[in-house]
């Protein structure tokens, strides 16, 4: 299957349109990991999640993400992810991020059902991401887009966490749904 980065934009409900990303929305992805947390884990939380979508994912993983703005061109919501290059079954969401005044409306849930839809037709069976153990909501969320939780080491609040998954003193909450 041929993935293109120039995708035809899709109109979505409420004059929203999703699109694959350029390069040219690095600046406004980086202002939404800052401001669509809800301040969580404070200033050294927001740097955390800027690293964490560096330039290169809207230099090379634009064909198998999306973005959405809204009718005045703003971005309200952003999926990074990617088919995996060595796990030919898997696709790999990186990050997701939806505007505080647009949560709740289906639009992260729309999202993750066209990452899906694309990463089954380039033959892919299984999805994985992983969160922070302290993103109580995203826990929530995966769980009801059918993710399952995998075993951890410990057990924060009844979920299974894998300790210094990522290195030293950072802990991951690690999902995989079949497709
Ligand atoms: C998590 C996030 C992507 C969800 O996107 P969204 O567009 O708000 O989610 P949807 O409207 O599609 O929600 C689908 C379902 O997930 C569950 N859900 C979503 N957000 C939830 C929350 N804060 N608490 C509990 N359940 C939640 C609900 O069951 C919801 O269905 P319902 O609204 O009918 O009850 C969004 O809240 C977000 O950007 N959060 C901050 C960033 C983040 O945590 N990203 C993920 C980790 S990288």
């Amino acid at each position: 299957m041929t993935l293109s980065p120039a995708r035809t934009p899709e109109a979505l409900a409420g004059g929203l349109t999703a699109r694959r990303p350029t390069e040219d929305d690095f600046a406004r992805i980086q202002d939404g990991l800052t401001h669509w947390w809800g301040g969580l884990g404070g200033e050294a939380g927001a740097q955390q999640r800027r690293l964490l979508v560096p330039r290169l994912f809207l230099q090379h993983f634009t064909s198998t993400s999306f973005v959405v703005d809204d009718a005045d061109g703003r971005l309200v919501a952003f999926l990074v992810g990617f088919l995996s290059q060595d796990r030919p079954d898997e696709a790999y969401i990186h990050f997701v991020g939806v505007a505080p005044e647009h949560k709740r409306a289906g639009l992260g849930s729309a999202l993750y059902e066209r990452f899906f839809a694309l990463a089954r037709a380039a033959g892919r069976t299984r999805v994985r991401c992983i969160t922070g153990p302290a993103n109580l909501a995203s826990v929530a969320y995966h769980t009801r887009m059918g993710f399952r939780l995998e075993d951890g080491d410990t057990d924060v609040d009844g979920v299974p966490v894998k300790s210094h998954y990522d290195g030293e003193g950072l802990p991951r909450v690690c999902f995989v749904r079949d497709l």
